[in-house]
């Protein structure tokens, strides 16, 4: 338990649980069964989702990693390619859907904090391979960048990608389950960063605070194609409106807030500099390398645990802390304090 009583749950904003005002208008949700297309909620999520990211349909998934999975199907078949960050969830963490639904193969090159690296990327696409070498699908894009620490992509970096592949008939899916967080820090319309990707996906149920939900948005004909995906893969849901009223109440009261999380991550990385440059803390997730203070990260993440703040071990250096909706001013101070204490423990001393 932490010195103040107090628990900061800062593994994953996907912690976060419905709101009274959520609670409520999920209670009242108009539903049907939404494998017939009759459930008016989801088509209304749908609707909204696809309009605000500038696409012409959408459609719901029970998770991100679905979204994902058949947002890749829709570029890429048995022995073809993906390419990304090593980071990339889709790549690290999605437990190797993406060959063992799909046939897919992967290749990756390593990015500072996710960073989108535009030269690389092109310089590891092969757009037609013939008979010697993988062709490439589509690239992915993480935006805002989880295991990188939040971090945003730059809309110029995403816009020459994607007029590169375009160029070459290689596509682009955009992992956008935090998208959210980048237009809430940059300003940035969601159809601009919509407009960079043939597919996207986004989450309801990480910041925004939804219990469960992921839209996948692209053109009318690649999502029909992903209704019937979908439903082969056990995804095709009936009175789902329940859900899908969480998702839209949360885009009409629970967007703008992200920003509050924004500030409280940043604030704590003011307090941190020896394990992370504050400059780089974007948006809602500060990942420490706690290595350079002399802490395995699993061993950190262990301590400061019993101290009331728990994070999560992204690999043997780093530890990641995210804020959410159910993180406070006082859970954060405590958080900040919790964090220098631990890594001063473990700094050397001055040279006798
Ligand atoms: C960037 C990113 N994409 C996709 C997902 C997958 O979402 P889900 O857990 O709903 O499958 C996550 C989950 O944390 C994520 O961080």
């Amino acid at each position: 338990m932490g010195g103040k009583g107090l628990v900061a749950d800062l593994r994953s904003d996907t912690l976060t649980r419905p709101t009274r005002g959520m609670r409520e208008a999920m209670l009242t949700a108009e539903v049907g069964d939404d494998v017939y297309g009759e459930d008016p909620t989801v088509v209304e999520l749908e609707e909204e989702t696809a309009r605000l990211l500038g696409h012409e349909a959408g459609l719901f998934m029970p998770t991100g990693s679905m979204a994902n999975q058949i947002g890749l199907r829709l570029h890429a078949g048995p022995g073809q390619e993906i390419i990304g960050d090593h980071l990339a969830h889709v790549l690290r963490a999605e437990l190797g859907a993406a060959a063992a639904y799909s046939g897919i193969t992967t290749r990756s090159w390593i990015a500072e904090r996710g960073r989108l690296d535009v030269d690389t990327a092109l310089r590891v696409m092969v757009p037609d391979g013939g008979a010697h070498q993988v062709s490439t699908a589509c690239v992915v894009v993480e935006n805002t960048h989880n295991f990188g620490g939040g971090t945003i992509q730059p809309l110029p970096d995403l816009q020459r990608l994607r007029r590169e592949t375009q160029a070459v008939g290689i596509g682009v899916h955009l992992d956008g389950a935090r998208l959210w967080n980048a237009h809430v820090a940059t300003g940035v319309a969601l159809a601009d960063y919509g407009a960079c990707a043939d597919t996207v996906s986004v989450c309801l149920s990480k910041g925004l605070g939804a219990p469960v939900g992921s839209v996948l948005v692209s053109s009318a004909e690649r999502i029909a194609q992903a209704r019937i995906l979908r439903k082969r893969m056990g995804g095709g849901m009936r009175q789902v409106g329940l859900l899908a009223a969480a998702g839209r109440y949360a885009l009409a009261h629970q967007l703008e807030r992200l920003a509050e999380d924004h500030a409280r991550a940043a604030s704590v990385g003011r307090h941190v500099p020896e394990a992370v440059d504050p400059g780089t803390v974007e948006t809602n997730i500060l990942v420490l390398d706690v290595a350079a203070a002399g802490w395995p990260a699993a061993e950190f993440v262990a301590t400061v645990g019993e101290r009331g703040v728990l994070g999560y071990p992204t690999d043997t250096r780093h530890a990641r802390f995210v804020w959410h909706l159910d993180v406070d001013d006082a859970m954060t101070e405590h958080t900040a304090d919790v964090l220098v204490d631990a890594l001063r423990e473990r700094r050397p001393g001055p040279a006798s």
